[in-house]
């Protein structure tokens, strides 16, 4: 695991679009693995300057995000659909055909779990994914569990999770208590890994994440195991380890 400890949340930002601005010059039909939450919006800010800098070009480029929340619809400002289209998506040249999220509506969702894995494999495996991190040390929106859960799954959202997200929404009780996510497997099946994350907040999962037990119960943890993880983490982030 590499740990890039930087200034601050901007520091942060700038450096992980580099990697990701890195990985799409080095091989333009790049597949990348995108998060949402607040962490990587300063990460996509600076990617979208970069395009239109010239340096970068999405025509290639095809990407799949970590998660959605069940029963919220595309066009729902609160679903990661319509956050990566606001932050990302509307402001780049990427393919709508090369964008993949899971569908949060979908009829059935073993199927659609199914289907998104099918993708990733036919796309041939992501090349880059960024996390962030939950508090409680989930990534993408696996929970803290018994078992590591492999694939891309239906997951209930710890009451923690949806405290933290609640302040997206209007009240608690809009948020959704379901959702689709990645599995960890998935996730470790990645080439490359970065992990961004930023505040205080985050410092006991970013120190569990590195020097913690590899447990489910610490999702992140399993990070340990991966051979190409990078963690750009703030000094707050970083001020436990
Ligand atoms: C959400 C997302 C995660 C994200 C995490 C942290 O629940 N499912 O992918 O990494 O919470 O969010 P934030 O960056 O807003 O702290």
């Amino acid at each position: 695991m590499k740990i890039l400890i930087v200034n601050d949340y901007t520091e942060m930002s700038r450096k992980a679009a580099n990697i990701v601005a890195s990985q799409i010059i080095l091989k333009n039909d790049s597949v990348i693995g995108l998060a949402t939450g607040d962490t990587p919006k300063g990460m996509y800010k600076e990617l979208v300057r970069l395009y239109n800098n010239g340096d970068i070009d999405f025509t290639e480029v095809k990407t799949f995000n970590l998660d959605e929340y069940y029963g919220l619809d595309k066009t729902n400002s609160q679903s990661y659909h319509y956050y990566m289209m606001e932050n990302l998506f509307n402001h780049v040249n990427i393919k709508r055909e090369n964008i993949n999220i899971p569908n949060g509506m979908a009829e059935s969702i073993e199927k659609e779990c199914e289907e998104y894995e099918r993708k990733i494999e036919e796309a041939g495996g992501i090349d880059l994914q960024v996390l962030g991190i939950g508090r409680n040390g989930h990534i993408g929106f696996n929970e803290p569990d018994l078992k590591f859960e492999a694939k891309t799954h239906l997951v209930r959202l710890d009451d923690d999770t949806i405290k933290a997200n609640s302040r997206f929404f209007e009240s608690i009780e809009e948020v959704p208590t379901l959702a689709i996510s990645m599995g960890i497997k998935t996730i470790m099946h990645a080439r490359k890994i970065i992990l961004l994350a930023s505040g205080e907040g985050k410092a006991e999962a970013i120190y569990k994440t590195v020097k913690g037990k590899i447990t489910p119960e610490m999702p992140a943890s399993v990070l340990q195991l991966h051979p190409d993880v990078t963690l750009i983490v703030d000094k707050k982030a970083a001020s436990l380890l």
